[in-house]
């Protein structure tokens, strides 16, 4: 299928970690994913990345999302061209809890302003279907586990966490306000990973705050040492408990989520919240096992302190996005954490 003849579909942020294996599971399910991104957290070459794996030139537009005149252009060239948007996959936002908590006018700033500019964009140009990635930090320390979509939002714990739940709810006032606007907001637990191919993965800058690529740095010897952050936590080792999913199987979601917008009637508004993970917990503990019994590595670690503002144990109940999205996890632990690996050894050191 040639570019011009699949329905196009922007992703904003599809330079990023996520946006950009959606990319790919979206043109493998026969959209053309517009990619769009400030690069203030990618590289470009994460776009010929995906342009490889798609076999396809794909395009790619370095714009900020709260540039109204810009996108305003896009939506229109787009339309002129013969290839109006049929959705929009919205990525594009900071990410780091903790910068979040030294610039919070900075994170409120580009996470929801951004949304609120795209949005207006949007409804002028008549592009109702949109799917958000929210996070499940949203429901900060969850009361009963697995958590479902019912679950009340605590008080933000962080700056971050708090443009995810204003992002929602403008979202929500939104489609409210608008005639056949269909909104999913997707509720990520923890994507790791990388695309099977090593041809595009996760590019933390910096020293990461994640467990993953730390561990994989560590691994291949660009950090001496992990710290577990506590191992006196009321969990069954005493380490805290997420859901880690495949990114492949996040970004699979996502095409879900699009064609499930689609479907909605047209004259009718609709925002629905769905939960993505696999529906299982794993430890700190757990995690290093699994990956030092897949991969062969050993990972030097060590027991340190709690990390303040941690969520002791929290998995996702997926059950909605497997009833109404025909979606669930197909990749475990093990292999989300050989295709994290296989990604770092082809960064190396
Ligand atoms: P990422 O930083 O890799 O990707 C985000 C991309 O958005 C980056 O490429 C960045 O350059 C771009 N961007 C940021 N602000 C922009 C702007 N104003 N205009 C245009 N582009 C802009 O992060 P990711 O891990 O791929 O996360 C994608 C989305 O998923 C984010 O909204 C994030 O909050 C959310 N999320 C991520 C996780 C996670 O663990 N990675 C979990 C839950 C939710
Ligand atoms: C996982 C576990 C740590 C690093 C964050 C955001 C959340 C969402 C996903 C966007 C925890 C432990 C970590 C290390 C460790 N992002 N850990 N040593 O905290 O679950 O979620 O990313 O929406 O909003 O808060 O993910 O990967 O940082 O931590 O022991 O060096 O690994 O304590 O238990 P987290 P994480």
């Amino acid at each position: 299928m040639s570019e011009g003849s699949r329905p196009h579909v922007l992703v904003t942020g599809g330079a990023g970690y996520i946006g950009s294996h959606t990319a790919v599971a979206l043109h493998e399910a026969g959209f053309c994913p517009v990619l769009l991104d400030n690069l203030d957290n990618a590289s470009i070459e994460a776009v010929s990345g995906v342009r490889e794996i798609c076999q396809e030139d794909l395009p790619f537009h370095q714009i900020d999302v709260r540039d109204g005149a810009s996108l305003d252009k896009l939506f229109s060239d787009l339309y002129a061209q013969g290839t109006p948007l049929q959705g929009i996959l919205h990525f594009a936002a900071h990410k780091a809890v903790g910068e979040s908590v030294a610039q919070p006018a900075r994170y409120a700033s580009n996470n929801v302003g951004g949304l609120a500019v795209l949005l207006e964009t949007a409804a002028k140009h008549g592009v109702n279907n949109v799917v958000f990635s929210s996070s499940c930090t949203v429901y900060g320390e969850p009361s009963q586990v697995p958590v479902s979509e019912s679950a009340p939002f605590q008080t933000a714990e962080s700056p971050y966490g708090w443009t995810k739940q204003a992002c929602e709810r403008v979202l929500t006032d939104h489609a409210q306000s608008l005639a056949g606007a269909h909104v999913a907001l997707l509720r990520y637990f923890n994507p790791i990973g990388a695309h099977p191919s090593a041809i595009i993965g996760e590019l933390p800058l910096g020293v990461p705050n994640n467990l993953i690529p730390y561990l994989t740095q560590t691994a291949s010897g660009i950090r001496q040492k992990l710290t577990v952050f506590g191992n006196d936590y009321p969990t069954p080792d005493g380490t805290c408990v997420r859901d880690y999913l495949h990114v492949m199987d996040l970004a699979e979601a996502h095409v879900a989520a699009l064609k499930w917008c689609k479907t909605q009637a047209s004259t009718s508004s609709v925002v629905r919240a769905f939960n993505l993970g696999t529906g299982q917990g794993a430890s700190v503990l757990e995690v290093i096992q699994t990956f030092e019994r897949v991969t062969g590595q050993q990972v030097a670690h060590e027991i340190g302190g709690r990390r303040a503002g941690d969520v002791v144990a929290i998995w996702a109940d997926p059950s909605r996005a497997q009833k109404e999205l025909a979606w669930s996890t197909q990749r475990d632990l093990a292999t989300s954490l050989q295709d994290a690996w296989r990604w770092q050894e082809k960064l190396g050191r």
